[in-house]
């Protein structure tokens, strides 16, 4: 557990004696924002990231602020093809391992990029072609997966195959010219290889809706959901500057993206400019993805302004010096002012797992006047270590605040919830947005949590 979830834990812990012995509503709204992107976006059940370059983990300045803002790392270059297979079927992974590791060993997940490109190619690759490019492409895929099995919360399988301008067409590439299938099948293979991690394309230029690659994109997702190719996400690079501005249809793209059933997330996110403007804009982006329920996370392309691929753009949240930029500040405002809450999405698995029959447990006492309320959890997917579900709160009569309480030895991290752990005893509250019911209705938070899913979910209680 790292500091930032030690001291919300103890933050918690005083607001639920304080409701305890009250008793009374409201005492959520006491909670203070979150003081960093990825408290702020856990709030909203969301991940902030960045893109970690590996070498710049030994600067103290750098590792700090990453450490400290964002909980979802991408490697910017380690996880790419020329990385991981420098000579054909000899795989080199120590660049991308050490990212994963201080990933994982800081409580952060981390996002896969990429499985396949037509750019940053190892030059054997690069020289391939035809039925020789395509087999070494499914090998590459399915190799990394499956190195990485387990680890990954999303893969960009698939990284900018359409091309620029009003074509709507594939772009040109070696892999292009393997065949219009070399999408889904490293889609497929992807998922053979580890059917843990969520599958994502990934693109840039595909934010404004109006945009023929946009729709070029859009198209390729409808016809794969439709034909059972297996893709889960959809992921917007949105590196915005005068040449290619923030569009006022953003929102509209990432909604109607999520409408075809995929998750939608913001991967490499930055904006060129300064001061207020670039701060305004910033804050757009984050209010468009808090309104999208099944945008589930946002990433920045770097940590400071002088890591960035465009440093002469300034584009990123903290300057050279590792100061917080006013971007910083209407980023973080804007997240904590974020009322939606996303609508997680069980991480596939190849065989489902039998959801078993929810529990309902009556309440045996309620606070004067709150109202009964019930709650019953169900798993919604599992995998080798680890499990997910959801537990939905039901009001009997209308109330404005809920804690509800279950039993488990499991390692459990929750969103839309405040959670609380005594022992095996786990208490999770409402969020100041997700507290009020009206008599009858219901609410929903969802948990990941370490070990084996039960067969019978434990009866949750709820006051
Ligand atoms: O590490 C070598 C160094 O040893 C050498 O001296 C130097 C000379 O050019 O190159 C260094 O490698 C560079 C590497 O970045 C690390 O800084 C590569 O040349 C350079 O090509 C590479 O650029 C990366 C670029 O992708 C390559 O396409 C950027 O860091 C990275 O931010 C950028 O990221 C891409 C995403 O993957 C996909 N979307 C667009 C995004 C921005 O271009």
């Amino acid at each position: 557990m790292n500091h930032q979830h030690h001291r919300r834990g103890l933050r918690t812990v005083a607001a639920v004696a304080f409701a305890s012995l009250v008793a009374v509503a409201g005492v959520a709204s006491a909670q203070a924002a979150g003081t960093t992107l990825q408290a702020a976006a856990s709030d909203t059940g969301r991940y902030f990231g960045a893109a970690i370059a590996g070498y710049r983990l030994s600067d103290s300045t750098y590792s700090t602020i990453a450490n400290r803002e964002f909980n979802m790392v991408t490697a910017e270059n380690e996880m790419k093809m020329d990385a991981t297979e420098p000579t054909q079927g000899q795989f080199s992974y120590s660049s991308a391992d050490q990212i994963v590791n201080w990933a994982t060993s800081n409580g952060k997940r981390v996002r896969g990029h990429a499985l396949a490109w037509h750019s940053q190619q190892p030059s054997w690759m690069a020289n391939l072609s035809g039925a020789a490019l395509r087999s070494a492409m499914l090998n590459h895929v399915t190799q990394v997966a499956t190195h990485y099995r387990g680890k990954i919360y999303a893969w960009d399988v698939v990284n900018e195959a359409y091309a620029d301008g009003s074509s709507g067409a594939r772009r040109d590439s070696n892999l292009q010219r393997t065949g219009d299938d070399w999408i889904e099948q490293a889609f497929r293979a992807a998922r053979a290889a580890d059917p843990t991690a969520k599958l994502c394309y990934n693109d840039y230029n595909t934010d404004n809706w109006t945009w023929e690659k946009t729709q070029a994109v859009y198209s390729m997702v409808r016809d794969f959901k439709a034909r059972g190719v297996p893709i889960d996400c959809v992921g917007f690079q949105s590196h915005f500057n005068s040449g290619s501005p923030y569009p006022s249809n953003y929102r509209t793209t990432l909604q109607r993206f999520a409408d075809l059933g995929v998750d939608v997330q913001i991967t490499e996110l930055d904006i060129e400019g300064s001061g207020s403007a670039q701060a305004d804009t910033y804050a757009k982006v984050v209010a468009d993805c808090l309104a999208v329920s099944r945008c589930t996370g946002i990433t920045v392309w770097g940590v400071r302004d002088s890591d960035s691929w465009r440093a002469s753009g300034t584009p990123l949240l903290f300057d050279g010096q590792g100061n917080k930029k006013a971007a910083y500040a209407s980023t973080l405002a804007a997240l904590n002012g974020g009322a939606s809450t996303p609508t997680p999405t069980p991480t596939p698995t190849p065989t489902p797992t039998p959801t078993p029959t929810p529990t309902p447990t009556p309440t045996p006492t309620n606070p004067p006047g709150s109202g009964a309320c019930t709650a019953t959890m169900r798993i919604t997917s599992s995998w080798q270590g680890g499990f997910q579900g959801e537990v939905t709160v039901k009001a009997g009569a209308a109330r404005t605040s809920w804690s509800t309480s279950f039993t488990s030895s499991a390692s459990v991290q929750v969103w839309n919830g405040v959670h609380t752990v005594s022992g095996s005893t786990h208490t999770v509250t409402n969020q100041p947005y997700n507290g009020a019911l009206a008599a009858g209705a219901s609410t929903t938070y969802g948990f990941t949590a370490t070990g084996t899913a039960p067969i019978s979910p434990p009866a949750v209680s709820c006051s």
